[in-house]
């Protein structure tokens, strides 16, 4: 490593000092935990690499510069003034997350190529339709057009599930990824599906089994209590990924049919004299306990 390149890790180092002499006093929030094991660990990686600086690989320095950078913008994103429990994404505002590394990083196993046309062009368009999708459903007023609502409603769970399956599929990767799960997971994991290797094998068949495009999932089923494995063919059908639905209503005929025929409209028109609001409140204190970095 050049003289210059140390100089610049170390000068990264000091930077990293001003950092966290200025969070100190912030308040601890639980999150801001996370992020600063995150840090020390990226503080840490640059130390070792000073140490044995006789074998550093190429392209390190860009690449320290780079997690640097994502950490002050998830810091920044934590301390922001409007961030607190009741933060959250007006309609149409949702916008395209950073890859948390560079286009070529999980090069040789998936192309600079292909990492730059999946974010800027295929992700960002799922980001926009759900943008357009959210505003003009948050504005209806056409009450009897249900043709054009259906229509945002379906843009609305194929972008929507477009933009949160490719938030998490691009957090789920990294360069320094591969090897097996510990903790926790492995052994749930192993509890769940026999071994880690029944599981990849289960994973890998599923996946080869979606028809077209689609997507295979490892989801933790709340209502099961254990970990199981899903597929999708595309990604919606009307459905949203990683929300929690809070009320639902059975649109099947066999809801309905026999009291009210074809008259869907009454059945829903009574429907709500019969919801237990109770019960849906209940749902929503435990599911806002749960909420993913907003994007
Ligand atoms: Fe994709």
């Amino acid at each position: 490593m050049t003289a210059e390149a140390i100089q610049y890790l170390k000068a990264l180092l000091n930077w990293a000092d001003e950092v966290e002499e200025k969070i100190r006093h912030n308040q601890p929030l639980a999150s801001l935990e996370i992020w600063r094991k995150d840090f020390h660990q990226w503080k840490n990686d640059i130390e070792k690499m000073l140490e044995q600086h006789d074998q550093i690989p190429p392209g390190i320095v860009r690449e320290f510069q780079h997690k640097g950078e994502q950490l002050v913008k998830e810091m920044a994103n934590l301390l922001s003034p409007a961030r607190n429990e009741d933060s959250s994404i007006l309609p149409g505002q949702h916008v395209l997350p950073p890859l948390p590394y560079e286009y070529d990083a999980l090069e040789p196993y998936i192309s600079r190529e292909i990492m730059k046309l999946h974010h800027s062009k295929h992700h960002k368009s799922y980001v926009e339709g759900l943008n357009q999708a959210e505003k003009m459903i948050h504005k209806w007023s056409k009450s009897k057009n249900h043709h054009m609502l259906r229509h945002w409603m379906r843009e609305q769970s194929f972008n929507g599930s477009g933009h949160f399956l490719h938030t998490i599929f691009f957090s789920n990767m990294s360069p320094k990824g591969g090897g097996r799960p510990s903790g926790e997971l492995f052994d749930r994991i192993e509890r769940d599906f026999g071994s880690y290797d029944r599981f990849k094998k289960l994973f890998t068949e599923a996946a080869q089994s979606v028809q077209g495009n689609g997507w295979a999932m490892l989801v933790w089923e709340l209502r099961s209590g254990r970990l199981a494995i899903h597929t999708t063919e595309r990604h919606h059908m009307f459905a949203l990924w990683d929300v929690i639905p809070l009320l639902v209503l059975d649109l099947w005929e066999h809801a309905y049919y026999i009291q009210y025929k074809t008259d869907r409209t009454t059945y829903i028109n009574n429907w709500f004299h019969v919801v237990c609001w109770n019960n849906v409140s209940k749902r929503f204190a435990k599911a806002k306990k749960l909420k993913w970095q907003l994007a």
